[in-house]
């Protein structure tokens, strides 16, 4: 049975959400062949979390991040982020408030090879002519020494290693100030060194910049780092755990039994 105990029973965040989703469905194809990925996901995500998304492999995770972060339509159901209900917008209006509001940090770094560190993590504002508010610059450069990049900067992503190619990703992610930023497995790639640097880094860009990251890992020790634990199984959420105890989500991921 599906059991959320919402983290809007935090204080101060039963009014603003960062995001909430209801009845959220996704079918791949039809008839015989139908794969019913997402089965009526209701989900709301308190801002200034680090939420971890765990759950068998085919559960559901990639597919529920990528309906939430606006790159793939539902078939049923709603996203809302920053008050908005993606499944409004057009593709156009989607493709701009994704530049505006949410950040991604995928499994592949999707850095571009010819660009060094820096340009990659300016790449939402120069490729867009998206605008700078003020204080933007400065929390950029906070950025990238928060994730220990500053003399990394001026090198090609070929020149970098794993770990700092992630931490390039992120920066980029964090430095257009996303409502949301979404992580898949980012640390999939990465050895157990580099792994706990990119995930430290994410959580102290929660606790220093209010950020809320939502990130999918089959990792136990990465799941660690996070406030809160989504565990999905067969396209539903079995539990929303609220600071849970490493007991308590191995209890979650073995069967959900309270
Ligand atoms: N484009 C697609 N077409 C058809 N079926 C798909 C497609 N994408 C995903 N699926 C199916 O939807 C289900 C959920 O897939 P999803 O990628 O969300 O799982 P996951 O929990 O991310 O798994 P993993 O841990 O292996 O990454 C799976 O049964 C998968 O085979
Ligand atoms: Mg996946």
């Amino acid at each position: 049975m599906t059991s959320t105990s919402t983290p809007s029973l935090l204080p101060g965040t039963s009014r603003t959400l960062a995001a909430s989703v209801r009845g959220l469905s996704k079918t791949y194809g039809d008839g015989d062949t139908a794969v019913h990925a997402l089965r009526s996901v209701d989900l709301d995500l308190a801002p200034g979390r680090f939420t971890a998304v765990m759950g068998p492999s085919g559960s559901g995770k990639s597919t529920l991040m990528h309906c939430m972060a606006g790159l793939d339509r539902p078939t049923e159901g709603s996203v809302t982020i920053a008050g908005v209900d993606l499944t409004t917008l057009d593709d156009d209006r989607l493709t701009h408030f994704r530049r505006d509001h949410l950040g991604f940090v995928f499994q592949a770094f999707n850095l571009l090879p010819m660009l060094t560190a820096r340009q990659n993590i300016l790449l939402p504002f120069e490729l867009t002519g998206r605008r700078m508010e003020d204080g933007t610059a400065e929390r950029i450069e906070q950025v990238i020494d928060v994730l220990g990049l500053r003399d990394r900067l001026d090198h090609r992503p070929g020149e970098l290693s794993g770990g700092q190619q992630q931490r390039v990703a992120i920066a980029r992610a964090l430095a257009a100030d996303a409502d949301v930023v979404f992580a898949d497995e980012p640390t999939g790639n990465l050895d157990s060194t580099a792994s706990a640097e990119v995930l430290a880094f994410l959580r102290r860009s929660v606790a220093e910049f209010g950020h809320t990251v939502v990130m999918v890992t089959h990792e136990m020790d990465a799941a660690a780092y996070a406030d809160d634990v989504v565990v999905l199984a067969d396209g539903g959420i079995r539990e929303h755990l609220v600071a849970p105890s490493r007991a308590r989500v191995a209890q979650a991921l073995e069967g959900g039994a309270r």
